[in-house]
């Protein structure tokens, strides 16, 4: 990050949740102790408690204490804060948040700047912004953005209509929709991989790659978010985002520029390109999966089913594996491969580019002792990549092995980046919309989601179908299988 000053009055709806607590305001901290902001700084908390600004104080004192190991002068960043109890539907507290925005404004010089983070359930979206535009507060000198969170919608026509309602009151290029894989550092590495290296961006094409793959898999369940996770499944809370998000980064062209319009209209354009399936295709390239109760880290846990707030019979997915291809000269006849679900062997998120084998290669006597040449992005944990290659076996004989070469990212430059919101919550203030969904980019991906929902809700599955702790159901293992390969477990 480059040192800006940057002024602003950031206003946090839902400011007493989860998300505000652990990501938040520990960011916004970290950013101010970082000397982003000098003095010109507010921040407003906005939720339904009761509290004085003082107790607020305190409650983020102490999240920011949880998050951070040895904060410094927290007390000169909390003098920035200030609480303000709010009934996001009642008109009268638009109008003491104005007084309020104003007040500071003034206070600490913020130019009118104003950007407002929606931390709360979509439904109160349009609520929201509407009040926002007709109590004047967004009719400033400076700028002023919003920051919406996923999930943003739930198919495409509540997507739109989230969308419009949003648009009375902000520009496309006001708003900023979150997806939180976009801050992570070694996501934002795949374009500067792929087009700042010469070994790389010529071979990025069907001649050469035989396959991709892309994990995101986790050890933990659905935790408390039963009610939620049952209106959702993996499809919607994974792969309509975070993993479309990667998919286009890895498969777009090369922009004409890294300006975030260039950017986002190549990832609309694989967005765009991706194959519409049949029914029947969809049934075989999409496999689905929820998960019965077993062992992990020597912990017995209970099977989805079982979870709170969910329905006993449920047959929401926590698991969905994937067979993507992409229609256009760059990537037809390359699988992207994907997968994601709870409760699986390990936490990881992990793209694999796997290149074809080298045709003719004299020192294996047969095809089959041949090795693909792969690189391997971890995305998390052990931030880095590596690249596999083939090379001599240090002895006497012609033996060959597999050699990587590793790039772990040094701790000192992770403990600086601490956080994707960090990075992201930056960029909304200098206005960088390049890690952020483009409407359009909403638009492809909820288009190719709903069509696989809609095959899948015409014939209920037989879950429970894997067990905690594994690899997910065999059907993941098959759809592999089927094209002579099988997923990269353990690079
Ligand atoms: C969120 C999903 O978007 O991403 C969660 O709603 C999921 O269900 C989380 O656990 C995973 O994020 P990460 O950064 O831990 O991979």
């Amino acid at each position: 990050m480059l040192k800006q000053n940057i002024s602003a009055l950031i206003t946090i709806f839902g400011a007493t949740g989860d998300l505000s607590y652990r990501k938040l305001f520990p960011s916004i901290y970290n950013l101010f102790q970082k000397g982003y902001f000098g003095k010109s700084i507010a921040i407003i908390g906005t939720g339904l408690d009761e509290l004085t600004t003082e107790e607020f104080r305190q409650q983020v004192k102490l999240s920011i204490k949880n998050q951070i190991e040895k904060p410094r002068d927290i007390d000169e960043f909390l003098y920035h804060l200030f609480y303000q109890q709010q009934n996001v539907n009642q008109q009268e507290s638009y109008e003491q948040l104005l007084q309020l925005s104003q007040d500071l404004d003034e206070e600490f010089n913020l130019e009118g700047n104003r950007l407002f983070y929606l931390a709360m359930s979509p439904n109160f979206f349009g609520t929201v912004t509407n009040n926002l535009k007709d109590s004047g507060l967004t009719n400033v000198q400076g700028f002023s953005r919003v920051i919406v969170e996923k999930p943003f919608g739930d198919d495409l026509k509540s997507a739109e209509k989230l969308n419009n309602q949003i648009r009375k009151s902000f520009k496309e290029e006001e708003i900023f929709r979150i997806d939180h894989y976009l801050g992570k550092e070694m996501i934002q590495n795949i374009e500067r991989l792929r087009f700042g290296n010469t070994i790389f961006e010529p071979l990025w094409n069907n001649k050469y790659i035989s396959n991709i793959q892309i994990t995101s898999s986790e050890t933990l369940g659905i935790e408390d978010r039963g009610t939620y996770y049952e209106s959702s499944g993996a499809l919607k809370d994974m792969v309509q985002n975070h993993l479309l998000q990667m998919v286009s980064l890895l498969a777009m062209e090369v922009p004409s520029s890294r300006k975030s319009n260039d950017i986002r209209k190549e990832k609309v354009r694989v967005l765009k390109s991706l194959k519409s399936l049949k029914k029947e295709e969809i049934k075989q390239n999409f496999v689905r999966g929820q998960y019965d109760e077993g062992v992990i880290n020597n912990e017995t846990v209970l099977a989805y089913k079982d979870e709170p707030n969910v329905d006993s019979k449920s047959i929401t997915e926590t698991f969905v594996a994937g067979k993507i291809e992409i229609d256009n000269s760059r990537w037809s006849g390359v699988p992207f491969y994907i997968r994601t679900g709870k409760r699986m062997y390990k936490k990881a998120i992990q793209i694999v580019i796997e290149f074809k084998k080298n045709p003719m290669n004299i020192y294996y006597d047969t095809p089959e002792e041949n090795e693909s040449n792969l690189l391997v992005i971890n995305v998390q944990p052990n931030e880095g990549f590596s690249l596999c290659v083939n090379g001599k076996k240090s002895n006497q004989n012609d033996e060959m092995q597999v050699v990587k070469l590793p790039y772990i990212m040094p701790t000192k430059d992770k403990m600086n980046t601490v956080d994707a919101y960090e990075n992201l919550i930056y960029d909304v203030l200098i206005g960088d919309q390049t890690n952020f969904s483009h409407w359009e980019e909403l638009m492809y991906s909820w288009k190719f989601i709903d069509k696989i929902k809609s095959v899948w809700n015409e014939e209920p599955p037989a879950f429970p179908n894997y067990k905690s702790g594994s690899y997910g159901p065999n059907e993941s293992e098959k759809l592999l299988d089927r094209d002579g390969l099988n997923w990269w477990n353990n690079l």
